[in-house]
């Protein structure tokens, strides 16, 4: 017995989510030119796992350059912001985030300890097991975890305190510039004047760094794409052979990101019934199914204040390879 209060758990997506929203994804995706997935179909359980690998390749630079800010920053984050509910999207193990609420939680903080962690993710296992760990892990403070999709739920998330959204570990850089704008833009909508947003961003820097770190020598990287094919084809009865592709992970300067294609490898037509369509690619067609931008500290900041944030806070790690900055919705 641990005394420990089990964490609630909403679910806002629908029981046929997977199946019914990959479909449109796919008929619309696959059937257009240039023929795109969107990535939140890389996180189902085997995703996450490759993911969490990914996480500690020692080319994947990321996650320890912002788990750095976070040790050495996090009480500074804690004192200039009066949030009493912290919503993380995207939340997946909420490893680093434990750093931000034990600074959060701090009885020494000024606004007083935080009441709330609202963890969001589409991956459902991953998601229950973080919030039943941090349930567990910090007594006196309520898990509401949500299993939600945050194109779709921010105007769903729970609501009342002061809120600050986390989005960590630079997945704001997985969207294409327009649906960035649109979440910014959806994401101020749904706070209130004066709530905070803490935004992790990847920086720019040397191309050969970048490109490494999605191009590791394990080959994680690669199977974490090729992965996508492999849910295709669980959810919709595809027949995608994955091993009939290559990953192609490129960098793209003209808008500073990565971009991680599949090429078809040989002619092929694949059936997707479950989506009631079939794909004809050619030999060296592509599939994109992630991109990862890198960000300057100024277009940070001008893309937060078109949204409607004013920037209070922003730290990086000594080697100046990651970004986290405060925000508050004016
Ligand atoms: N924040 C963590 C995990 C980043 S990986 C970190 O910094 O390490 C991206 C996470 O976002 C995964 O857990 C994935 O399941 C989740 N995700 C991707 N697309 C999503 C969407 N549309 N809605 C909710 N969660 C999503
Ligand atoms: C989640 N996201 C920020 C990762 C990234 O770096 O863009 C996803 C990833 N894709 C391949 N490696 C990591």
């Amino acid at each position: 017995m641990t005394g420990a209060v089990e964490p609630l758990v909403t679910v806002l997506l629908d029981p046929d989510w997977a199946s019914g929203s990959l479909v449109d994804d796919v008929r619309r995706g696959l059937g257009a030119q240039p023929r795109r997935l969107p990535p939140k179909w890389l996180y189902d359980d085997v995703g996450a796992g490759l993911f969490d690998e990914i996480t500690r390749l020692p080319e994947y630079y990321p996650t320890e350059a912002e788990r750095a800010i976070l040790h050495e920053h996090a009480a500074d984050i804690a004192a200039a912001c009066d949030a009493s509910t912290l919503v993380e999207l995207g939340s997946g193990t909420s490893d680093k985030t434990r750093t931000l609420l034990d600074a959060l939680r701090s009885p020494e903080r000024p606004t007083g300890p935080l009441r709330r962690f609202v963890p969001v993710d589409v991956s459902d296992a991953t998601l229950r097991d973080a919030a039943a760990m941090l349930s567990e892990r910090y007594p006196g403070l309520a898990v509401e975890a949500v299993v939600g999709d945050f194109t779709l739920h921010l105007g769903q998330l729970p609501r009342g305190d002061r809120r600050m959204v986390a989005f960590l570990g630079s997945t704001i850089g997985n969207f294409y510039v327009e649906e960035r704008r649109a979440f910014l833009g959806a994401l101020a909508d749904s706070l209130e004047q004066g709530e905070w947003l803490l935004l992790g961003t990847d920086l720019l820097k040397e191309e050969g760094r970048i490109l490494a770190a999605y191009d590791d020598e394990a080959g994680v990287t690669e199977r974490f794409i090729r992965n996508c094919l492999t849910v295709v084809n669980r959810e919709l009865g595809a027949d995608f052979d994955p091993g009939a592709f290559s990953y192609v992970p490129l960098w793209d300067r003209r808008m500073e990101r990565v971009d991680m294609r599949l090429r078809a490898e040989e002619p092929q037509v694949v059936s997707v019934p479950g989506a009631d369509t079939s794909v004809e690619l050619m030999t060296g067609e592509e599939i994109r199914v992630e991109i990862s931008t890198k960000f300057r500290p100024e277009g940070i900041r001008a893309e937060l204040a078109e949204a409607g944030f004013e920037v209070t806070g922003s730290w990086t790690d000594r080697a100046g390879d990651f970004a986290l900055t405060l925000a508050r919705r004016g």
